[in-house]
């Protein structure tokens, strides 16, 4: 498999390969400082939900080994640390899942040292669960794949988004390794462009066949035929089967349902915020201008124009044909099917 690992905790230090480099060069930078982890989230050297969730957690196990002292004063310190790396990206709710698993095990050992110990043992865990989730999904969505099978990405749901493996590229890995004969047509992924860069290059690393295209020829492509499904990832779903995702996935949902073809959204549970009834309450993290103004650091619009760069948006349940996740495939009303896989 792949042969690179995102997010890689090396016993004393967090180690990130820089996805902001690639697919150009391959550079992995070592972090020991929290707040340095914070800002890899912000400014994206890791992305995609789960790996972030992943980072954060490591990163507030890094915090500990540093503020051992006395209990109240620990306690706050890493209270701190909490809320900062709950700025770190507003729409993943695998960060904030993530960070309330750390928050329950720093509140049940009192004891510093003891506390770091069983932080870093914790980060570790949500990381192993990750990965084995990721296989799960891959052995579930894999199945919903016809053969031979063209299928339709979006972003990057990748081995670099996830602990490892991926989620939608997880399904995609799984099929090719059941034997189906998978190609892949990847969006390029505007503004920031996680299809160009990373899926073509995870996919090739891989040997999975993989044409890119840009996000504006997906509906000429669907209307000539031959896409036999979309699969995407997400960023956070709600109870009722709404999914926020990279910008642009709503419109491949609507042009999915259009052309008679299946949107499959793999996404582990850590995915599914129960306390949110209505996708218009997920939060829509909006970033840098220059994402748009520029492109591969040369600017491509004139200086002092308006933009909007929202980077998530919302995709209503009605257009989701299914949530594959590790406990299984999840069909409509998702509010029952989801509650059912609910831990
Ligand atoms: O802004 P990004 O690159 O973090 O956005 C990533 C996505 O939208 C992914 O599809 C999602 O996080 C799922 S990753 C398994």
């Amino acid at each position: 498999m792949s042969g690179f690992q995102a997010v890689e905790w090396t016993g004393e230090a967090l180690r990130l390969l820089d996805q902001r480099r690639l697919p150009t060069e391959e550079v992995y930078r070592v972090y020991a400082d929290p707040e340095a982890v914070a800002r890899a989230i912000e400014q994206m050297v890791v992305r995609g939900a789960p790996a972030i969730g992943v980072t954060a957690a490591y990163g507030v196990a890094l915090a500990a080994r540093r503020r051992v002292g006395a209990d109240e004063e620990f306690r706050s310190a890493m209270g701190a640390v909490l809320e900062r790396f709950a700025r770190t990206r507003p729409t993943a709710v695998n960060l904030f899942w993530a960070l309330d698993r750390m928050r329950r095990v720093i509140e049940g050992t009192p004891d510093p040292v003891r506390a770091a110990e069983a932080l870093e043992a914790e980060a570790r865990a949500i990381e192993a669960e990750d990965l084995a989730a990721c296989r799960a999904m891959g052995r579930f969505g894999a199945e919903l794949l016809p053969d031979p099978a063209t299928v339709l990405t979006h972003c990057n749901a990748g081995a670099l988004a996830t602990a490892g493996y991926g989620t939608a590229l997880g399904v995609i890995r799984a099929a090719a390794e059941a034997g189906k004969r998978v190609q892949v047509l990847a969006d390029e992924t505007r503004p920031f462009l996680q299809g160009a860069r990373l899926t073509a290059w995870e996919l090739q690393k891989d040997g999975i066949p993989v044409t890119l295209i840009t996000d504006s020829m997906a509906g000429y492509r669907m209307r000539l035929g031959g896409v036999d499904a979309v699969v995407v990832g997400a960023d956070r779903i709600t109870r009722i089967g709404d999914v926020a995702n990279k910008i642009g996935t709503y419109a491949l949902a609507v042009l999915a349902r259009e052309h008679g073809v299946p949107l499959y959204v793999a996404a582990p549970l850590s995915t599914v915020d129960f306390e949110l009834s209505s996708g218009d309450e997920i939060p829509i993290e909006e970033r840098d201008p220059t994402e748009v103004t520029h492109c591969g650091g040369a600017r491509v619009a004139p200086e002092g124009v308006g933009v909007w760069n929202p980077a998530f948006d919302v995709t209503p349940a009605h257009l989701v044909t299914a949530i594959v996740t590790e406990r299984g495939v999840a069909r409509p009303p998702y509010t029952e099917s989801l509650e059912a896989f609910r831990r």
